[in-house]
């Protein structure tokens, strides 16, 4: 029989002391959360007050100081809302309901938008949220009228939602944020709407497993399709180069397969998920705070920047992962999440009330290689922290964990 050596034995009981007691030292996670809702129900009226009310927040530069805003056909355009219901929903704060609904309004009209895939962002989120928290009729109009405007965009020949039009790089580019709006369709279907849009996502997370994948569970940002021919080519047009794993795009197809599977309870989507998942977490240049760096091929690791809004998508879908897996595996997503959220909300990445424009997480990275919203927060990057709270929140810590969810 093996016997520990003293000597082991007393370095191992040193260090299961040290980790017992740096846990029971931690903030309990029920009151970090209580926390972290009501310093955004502060922190987002700043924002509010920041952004005039026909506009929406975008970014922040901390080095000039200046505020940058969107008109309601950027892609982020929802998330602002989006962000303030879930606040309003665990602070009942009546002054961010009210900034949340002055902002949907002006969002409303864009679910007759036909730009580009983003619809699911853009209405879904904000559409969606409001209407499982205040259960207004008018809301369900706006999220069925956004899925026959993203339906629009799908393309028999390579079976996907085109995601960009056309322009001087592509020709037809489906990218791997996609996956996100297929929520919007397979929302609408199941709710008795039109089956053909639960075809149509599937079609397109189908077509996604097969072409925008490599073997080792990484995916390309970009497939830029030929219309005639029906071929491809991979191109990483965020991430470092056409080789590399950018971090945010992985969060996506994760965050993505984990819903789908939500939606269909089809095995396939859980096991793509769970493949995606041990990629991630096992990579060697996944840092110890499980906040990646913008693209675990960076040259400059371990000095590259981390993209704060990548990790923030994976807590979410960690938790949403963990729901559908048992014993260690399930064990392994909260931990995850929860390593997560803990570094998010440090000092290094929560900003303090009334900095960084009123966003709340810092170090976000959005489009490195043109130079655009780089170290700098992003509003995405704020609701998934915001939806990780309230997952956690939810399905650990009130343990409703559940399948066949209705949107959480
Ligand atoms: N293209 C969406 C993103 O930056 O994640």
């Amino acid at each position: 029989m093996y016997r520990m050596r003293s000597s082991s034995l007393i370095i191992w009981s040193f260090c299961f002391f040290m980790q017992s007691s740096a846990q029971s030292t931690a903030q309990p996670m029920n009151e970090l959360i209580r926390d972290q809702f009501l310093f955004a129900a502060q922190q987002l009226q700043v924002l509010g007050k920041n952004v005039p009310d026909s506009l929406m927040p975008r970014t922040f530069n901390p080095k000039t100081g200046a505020m940058v805003t969107s008109d309601t056909k950027w892609w982020c355009s929802g998330f602002f809302p989006a962000s303030l219901l879930y606040v309003y929903e665990h602070t009942k704060d009546s002054a961010v309901l009210s900034i949340a609904k002055k902002r949907l309004a002006i969002q409303e009209k864009e679910k007759h938008y036909t730009g580009n895939h983003d619809l699911g962002f853009m209405i879904f989120n904000p559409f969606g949220n409001a209407y499982r928290i205040l259960g207004n009729p008018e809301y369900r109009n706006t999220i069925d009228t956004a899925a026959l405007s993203l339906v629009t965009r799908y393309r028999e020949l390579i079976q996907s939602i085109q995601s960009w039009n056309s322009n001087k790089t592509f020709s037809c580019p489906v990218i791997i944020d996609n996956m996100m709006n297929l929520e919007l369709l397979l929302y609408v279907s199941q709710q008795g709407a039109n089956p053909q849009f639960r075809e149509i996502a599937l079609k397109h997370a189908n077509t996604t497993i097969r072409n925008h994948y490599r073997n080792n569970y990484s995916a390309f940002h970009v497939l830029d399709y030929d219309l005639l021919k029906g071929t491809f080519v991979g191109k990483n047009h965020q991430g470092y180069n056409d080789g590399s794993t950018w971090a945010r795009g992985q969060a996506w197809g994760l965050y993505g397969f984990v819903m789908v599977y939500r939606y269909t309870q089809d095995k396939k989507y859980l096991d793509f998920a769970r493949n995606i998942a041990s990629f991630l977490l096992d990579h060697p240049r996944m840092p110890q705070n499980l906040i990646p760096y913008w693209d675990f091929d960076a040259p400059n690791i371990p000095n590259a920047l981390r993209d704060a809004s990548a990790a923030a998508i994976l807590s979410s879908a960690f938790l949403e992962l963990s729901l559908y897996t048992d014993r260690k595996e399930k064990e392994r997503y909260i931990r995850s999440a929860e390593t997560i959220i803990r570094g998010l909300a440090s000092a290094e990445y929560r900003t303090e009330l009334g900095q960084n424009g009123g966003f709340l997480i810092k170090h976000g990275v959005g489009h490195l290689p043109a130079n655009s919203e780089v170290d700098q927060p992003l509003t995405y990057g704020d609701y998934y922290f915001l939806e990780s709270l309230h997952r956690y929140q939810e399905w650990v810590v009130n343990g409703q964990g559940f399948l066949n969810a209705k949107r959480p």
